[in-house]
């Protein structure tokens, strides 16, 4: 039975921000929903917020979390004082309470669940995670005896240089046994640099409390100014490519590509430099994506390829090439072989099967069926200044280069409009449409004028 305990009342003075520090985004995500994420997985029988620096705002921020409970932390006296405010809140129970830092949001549920397992099977008192670093700077120093007892913590500001010199740190993510850690809470003291109370003085006043290092240190970063937040977010990124990697994906300069996590990709999919997959993105097997490309929430059938172009709230079905330079937004729908080429602009579009735009066009709210031809710099003129119109244009229809058609206007199948067109009316089936000014020859005219 474990409650938890996520400590976010700090405004994050480090961050330079109006923003508290917990709600600063990491990936799509902010650096709280994470860590209440990470504990998911454990099933916990509550999940309390501790909040204070604009509390009203992280609560709201917060709303994407149901259940998610609050407690506020007034003044911010440190990360002990904080987890006194759950003493009225936890009053009667007798289970454990799991405290994690708002501001470390890289955890891998499986270095939480294995914290609480050590926990449980030597019935510590408390049990903490700690990490080894090569640069501890910053962080609170945990010092044990050779079994993992835990002796003390010290602060990093409270350290001696002697006490410095220990590379063991502090995680930030403590199990305690509640009933051991409420009955000393009270006694907190705030002799220390910074005046305030701290949790882990509480640490070293039950027993027995035992230190479990993390396998991969990256997983305990905090985040307490910018850097560290981009340094995080290089980690996350390295992950998910890593994770693609090994499922048979290809990428070509991964560092110049990032990857949502909510992103799904196919086997044999290859993504090529400067390269960005965002939100709800499903790319299928052998898509070749990039170079310079972005595709936000669109679905990606098979062997699609898209170079240097933007792709957002759309799909595009099997075997489709796009690019370079094309953009394709607001739900535009292509369906298998079609091809979009340089310097087109599609909104609220769909294409039947084998349909062509291949150069200079804007398509938009504009069905168009399949085998269509779209000739070079055709235009669909779809406001009138005060609406959008739709343009319904037939199968197997042919539009002649730099024709306008404007909306609302129905072209049927198998017709074709004349280069140079501007379409006002709609065209039957099987006709060729004429709209622009019979050309005039004046023979000699150079003669004549001298
Ligand atoms: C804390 C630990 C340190 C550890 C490090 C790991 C203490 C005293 N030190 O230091 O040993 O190595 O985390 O990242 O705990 N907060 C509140 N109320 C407060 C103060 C802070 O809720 O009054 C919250 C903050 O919003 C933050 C978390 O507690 O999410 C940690 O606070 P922070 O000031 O970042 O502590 P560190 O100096 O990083
Ligand atoms: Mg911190």
């Amino acid at each position: 039975m474990v409650v938890v305990a996520i400590l976010a009342a700090g405004r994050g003075t480090r961050m330079k921000s109006h923003l508290p520090k917990v709600l600063h985004f990491l990936g799509g995500r902010s650096l709280l929903e994470r860590v209440v994420h990470s504990v998911e997985p454990l099933s916990p029988l509550r999940r309390i917020a501790i909040v204070g620096y604009k509390a009203e705002e992280v609560k709201v921020a917060m709303k994407v979390i149901p259940d998610l409970e609050f407690v506020e932390q007034a003044q911010q006296l440190g990360t002990g004082h904080a987890i006194q405010q759950l003493i009225p809140h936890l009053e009667g129970y007798d289970g454990d309470l799991l405290v994690l830092n708002g501001d470390v949001p890289l955890l891998r549920r499986e270095t939480l669940q294995n914290l609480l397992e050590t926990h449980k099977q030597y019935g510590n008192a408390a049990t903490i995670l700690t990490a080894q670093l090569l640069n501890p700077k910053g962080y609170g120093r945990v010092f044990c005896n050779s079994l993992n007892i835990v002796e003390k913590i010290v602060e990093d500001k409270d350290c001696s240089p002697d006490e410095k010199q220990n590379c063991r740190v502090n995680a930030g993510i403590y199990c305690f046994r509640w009933q051991d850690l409420a009955r000393i809470l009270p006694h907190l003291e705030a002799n220390n640099a910074q005046k305030e109370y701290y949790i882990t003085d509480a640490v070293t006043q039950v027993a027995p409390v035992m230190a479990v290092d993390v396998i991969d240190s990256q997983e305990i970063l905090g985040i307490n100014n910018r850097l560290q937040l981009a340094n995080a977010y290089d980690i996350l990124q390295n992950r998910v490519k890593e994770k693609w990697m090994a499922a048979g994906v290809t990428m070509i300069n991964p560092s110049s590509i990032t990857i949502d996590e909510t992103v799904e990709l196919g086997s044999d999919v290859i993504i090529e430099p400067q390269t960005h997959l965002r939100g709800n993105t499903t790319i299928q097997a052998g898509c070749r994506i990039g170079p310079g490309s972005l595709v936000e929430n669109s679905q990606l059938g098979k062997n699609v390829t898209a170079q240097y172009s933007v792709i957002t709230d759309s799909s595009v079905q099997d075997g489709t090439r796009i690019g370079p330079y094309a953009h394709l937004r607001n739900h535009v729908e292509i369906a298998e072989g079609c091809r979009i080429g340089n310097f087109v602009e599609l909104k609220n579009t769909t294409l039947g099967e084998g349909t062509n735009v291949a150069h200079l066009s804007y398509l938009g709210d504009t069905s168009a069926g399949s085998k269509v031809n779209i000739g070079a710099g055709t235009i669909t003129a779809n406001y009138d200044g005060v609406k959008k119109h739709r343009t319904i244009i037939g199968d197997h229809t042919g539009t002649g280069s730099n024709s306008v058609l404007v909306a609302p206007v129905n072209v049927g199948n198998n017709a074709y409009i004349a280069a140079g067109s501007t379409i006002t009316e709609d065209i039957p089936d099987n006709s060729l449409a004429i709209a622009r000014a019979r050309q005039v020859v004046k023979t000699d005219w150079q003669k004549k004028l001298k």
